[in-house]
C-alpha cells in the first residue's frame, strides 16, 4: 500500500492520470470537500472495486483522510489538497469520475456571501465535464435555501435527470451529518443523474 494516500501533485496546472494512483484500475468517485473523511473511508471500505479521491482544502484535515485510510489499509482511496473547483476543472481528466459526492458544503447563510457557495448555475457544467456518462451528483445539506439552490441548478441543467439516492448510500453519515442529526436537524438530499 503506498506510503502516504494523499497525493503529492508535482504540478497543478497538469491533470492527474488517475490510473497511475491507484494499485487497480476501476471505476472513480471523488468526494468535494471530505473534511475529516469518515463517510469516504467507510464508503471506500465497502467499495473496494471502486478507487475514491478526496478533495479537500484543509491540511489537518486530509492528514485526517490518510490516517484513517491507512489504518483501514484501503489501497483504494486517496486525498487531494486543493479547492475544489479547481480540482474539477484544471486536475481531473474530462468524464473520468463515475460520481461527485458533496456533502454538507459550507453554505454560506448570508446573502452577500452566495456567490462564494460551490453549488452555483456555473456548477452543473463543471460536474458535467468531470462525469462519465450515465455519472451521479450526489447531494446533502442541512441548509434548506442550499438545498433550493442546488436543486434548482440541477434541476434546471440540461442533460440532469433527478434520481433516488440508494438507500446503501444514504446510510453512511458523514462526520457533520452525525452532528447536524444528534440536534434534531435533518438531512435533506438529492441524486442527479447525467444523461448521455
Ligand atoms: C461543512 S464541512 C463538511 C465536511 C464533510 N463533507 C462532512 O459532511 O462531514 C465542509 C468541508 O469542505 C471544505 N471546503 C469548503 N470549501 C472548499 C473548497 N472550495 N474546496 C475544498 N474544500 C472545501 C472545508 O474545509 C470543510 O472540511
Amino acid at each position: 500500500m503506498a506510503e502516504n494516500l494523499v497525493v503529492q501533485l508535482a504540478s497543478i496546472v497538469e491533470p492527474l492520470k488517475p490510473p497511475t494512483l491507484f494499485p487497480k484500475t476501476q471505476p472513480l468517485e471523488v468526494e468535494l470537500g471530505c473534511g475529516d473523511a469518515s463517510f469516504l473511508v467507510e464508503y471506500a471500505e465497502r467499495n473496494r472495486g471502486r478507487n475514491f479521491v478526496g478533495v479537500e482544502r484543509l491540511l489537518g484535515r486530509i492528514a485526517k483522510l490518510n490516517r484513517k485510510g491507512r489504518v483501514r489499509g484501503l489501497a483504494n482511496l486517496r486525498g487531494v489538497r486543493i479547492e475544489s473547483a479547481y480540482f474539477l476543472q484544471y486536475l481531473l481528466p474530462p468524464h473520468a469520475a463515475a460520481a461527485l459526492h458533496i456533502y454538507f458544503p459550507d453554505p454560506w447563510p448570508k446573502k452577500k456571501h452566495r456567490k462564494h457557495r460551490l453549488i452555483n448555475e456555473s456548477f452543473p457544467a463543471l460536474a458535467r465535464q468531470a462525469l462519465a456518462a450515465g455519472g451521479m451528483v450526489y447531494l446533502r445539506t442541512d441548509d434548506a435555501d442550499y438545498f433550493q439552490q442546488m436543486n434548482e441548478v440541477f434541476g434546471t441543467a440540461e442533460f440532469f435527470e433527478k434520481v433516488a439516492t440508494p438507500a446503501e448510500l444514504l446510510e453512511i453519515k458523514t462526520d457533520f451529518e452525525r452532528e447536524f442529526n444528534a440536534q434534531g436537524i435533518p438531512t435533506l438530499s438529492a441524486a442527479y443523474r447525467n444523461g448521455e
